[in-house]
């Protein structure tokens, strides 16, 4: 069977051969892979920098963010059906039985750190013709996803660290309680990046009434700037305004989205959040590098203005559930601007530039087959 992967020994992006996958419990399905998009994260995997195979692999499978439709089910298999649309998540919880979030399924919270990640950390991914995995680990999508699902995976991220902010925030009156209006109502947000992550989160704010801003490189009009505007989002380039003037212009900042990976621009941006603001990072730069910054600042603006800064990684299934909703609700909304964050959909033999070459475009996907 076809398959893109990693060989580390040999320092080799390639396509391997992988035997095909078999049901070997009653509660797995096998699906047949549709679409795998490729982000950063796989990216840096071909550098080599971290990616680990299996125990008993060479290789490592890539491919985390994946779209399949069901060709087989075992016996005790209750919810999902032959034929539908599937979306499979990342972390496999770890087998501590004293880990408390793995035994209770969150092992995005694992506290051991010895989950594995599919197509991540020692565990085969996505980029496959065929793979097997247990009922549980999979969320079903309803057909008019099928060109967009394979979205859900990078939108997760946005989904999880926003339910973390809805849950610290209850610390106090924060959120809009009117009934009839979104949570985010009167609330400021700014989204750092304007990759397929800020995008996606600047997305979520704007549906839960965030007057929402994206932060970023590119001096605008450019491709990312015009997605984002209409949406009813405001752009604004780093190119011509700096932290302090972003600031003056949104307001209070109540919380920001980190989706850009550089610590530099995060803390900068940080030095403004507003009174009671909350500041979420997403993003994993390289370790190398040092960065200096004016702590005093930061640490009297943190405990005087009652802030929260916290980092969020990876999802659980209600986050996963959730962005299903909302690709669902973003394809009602703003189908084009949905449309044009998918840039093009390769066939499998274009992997080697798509994953170790020169990149442009917002999501690059993989179409495994029609
Ligand atoms: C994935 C997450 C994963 C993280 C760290 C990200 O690209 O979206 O699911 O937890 O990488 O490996
Ligand atoms: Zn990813």
């Amino acid at each position: 069977m076809r398959a893109v992967g990693i060989v580390p020994r040999q320092r080799h992006v390639a396509e391997v051969r992988h035997e095909h996958p078999e049901i070997v419990s009653p509660t797995q399905i096998k699906v047949r892979t549709l679409d795998v998009g490729i982000c950063g994260t796989d990216r840096e995997i071909c550098t080599f920098v971290y990616g680990e195979p299996p125990a008993n692999s060479e290789y490592l499978i890539l491919g985390h963010e994946a779209l399949g439709i069901v060709v087989d089910v075992a016996a005790e298999v209750t919810q999902i059906k032959i034929g539908d649309l599937v979306v499979p998540s990342v972390r496999r919880p770890c087998a501590d039985p004293n880990c408390r979030p793995c035994r209770m399924d969150r092992q995005d919270f694992c506290a051991t750190w010895k989950f594995n990640e599919r197509g991540i950390h020692q565990h085969h991914g996505f980029m496959t013709e065929f793979f097997v995995d247990d009922e549980k680990n999979f969320i079903f999508v309803p057909p008019e996803l099928r060109y967009r699902a394979v979205l859900a995976e990078p939108l997760t991220i946005a989904e999880k660290g926003l339910s973390q902010v809805w849950s610290i925030q209850s610390r106090l009156p924060w959120a809009c309680d009117q009934p009839g209006k979104p949570k985010g109502d009167g609330l400021r947000a700014v989204v750092i990046g304007a990759g397929p992550i800020g995008i996606l989160g600047a997305m979520v704010c704007v549906l839960n009434g965030f007057d929402t801003y994206v932060y970023s490189r590119s001096p605008k009009p450019n491709e990312k700037s015009e997605i984002i505007e209409s949406f009813g989002a405001t752009y604004v380039s780093t190119a011509d305004t700096s932290p302090a003037e972003l600031a003056d212009r949104v307001g209070s900042i109540d919380l920001v989205y980190e989706a850009v990976g550089v610590s530099k621009t995060s803390f900068e941006v940080m030095m403004h959040l507003g009174i009671n603001g909350i500041f979420v990072f997403t993003g994993i730069p390289a370790p190398e590098g040092n960065l200096s910054l004016a702590g005093n600042q930061l640490m009297r603006n943190i405990v005087l203005k009652n802030q929260v800064i916290v980092g969020t990684v990876n999802a659980d299934k209600a986050s996963f559930c959730d962005a299903i909703r909302d690709l669902g609700e973003f394809h009602r909304r703003w189908p084009q601007a949905l449309e044009r964050i998918i840039s093009a959909r390769y066939p499998v033999e274009k992997f080697q530039e798509l994953l170790t070459g020169k990149m442009t475009g917002i999501k690059n996907v993989i179409a495994f087959s029609e």
